[in-house]
């Protein structure tokens, strides 16, 4: 079998509509990914961390995105051993959060497996998959999985389909 790991950012606290989160929507994926798979899990933590309030969490986050200024707390490290890559983010205007661009920008992708999950409140995959076209030079770019975030607890069965498809 092939060896794989899921890289991922994820946020809880405030989320809009639905109060506070212990654990962020793209976490609950990517942890029924790592139970179906058994893949390593690495998850990106910005170096500040987000404000516990939504409104606050809004400004932060547009500033980061504005001036692609979003250092990361620890990188990803060497994934040379990895042949497919989980890659999940939520969406935030239509791309992913500046962080995760941060992470895997200067990592070598090629001849990699990436197979992109997402999950966002109505904008669908968005552009991430062009996103990661030029971040993850030389990989190979899966058809993604996008999931409305509110929804993850009930869509673990569209996660276990999404996983065979692409096997
Ligand atoms: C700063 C910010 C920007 C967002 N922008 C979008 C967006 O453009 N489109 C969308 O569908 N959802 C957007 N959302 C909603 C998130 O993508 C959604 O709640 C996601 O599930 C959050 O994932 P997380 O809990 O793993 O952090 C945004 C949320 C935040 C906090």
């Amino acid at each position: 079998m092939s060896k794989s790991c899921i890289i991922y950012f994820s946020r809880a606290d405030e989320n809009y509509a639905v109060g506070y989160l212990k654990k962020g929507n793209t976490e609950v994926v990517a942890e029924y990914i790592r139970d179906l798979t058994g893949s390593k899990i690495i998850k990106i933590e910005p170096l500040i961390p987000y404000a516990k309030d939504y409104h606050t969490c809004i400004q932060e986050a547009k500033e980061r995105q504005v001036n692609h200024q979003a250092p990361i707390l620890k990188e990803v490290g060497d994934i040379s051993s990895y042949s497919v890559i989980y890659i999940g983010s939520p969406v935030y205007w239509g791309v992913m959060p500046e962080k995760m661009v941060t992470a895997l920008k200067d990592l070598d992708w090629t001849g990699k497996i990436v197979k992109p999950f997402v999950t966002h409140e109505g904008s669908g995959l968005g552009s991430i998959p062009n996103q990661l076209r030029s971040i993850c030079k030389n990989a190979e770019i899966k058809d993604g999985l996008a999931l409305q975030g509110s929804m993850v607890h009930s869509l673990k069965s569209k996660v276990e389909n999404w996983i065979e498809k692409e096997k």
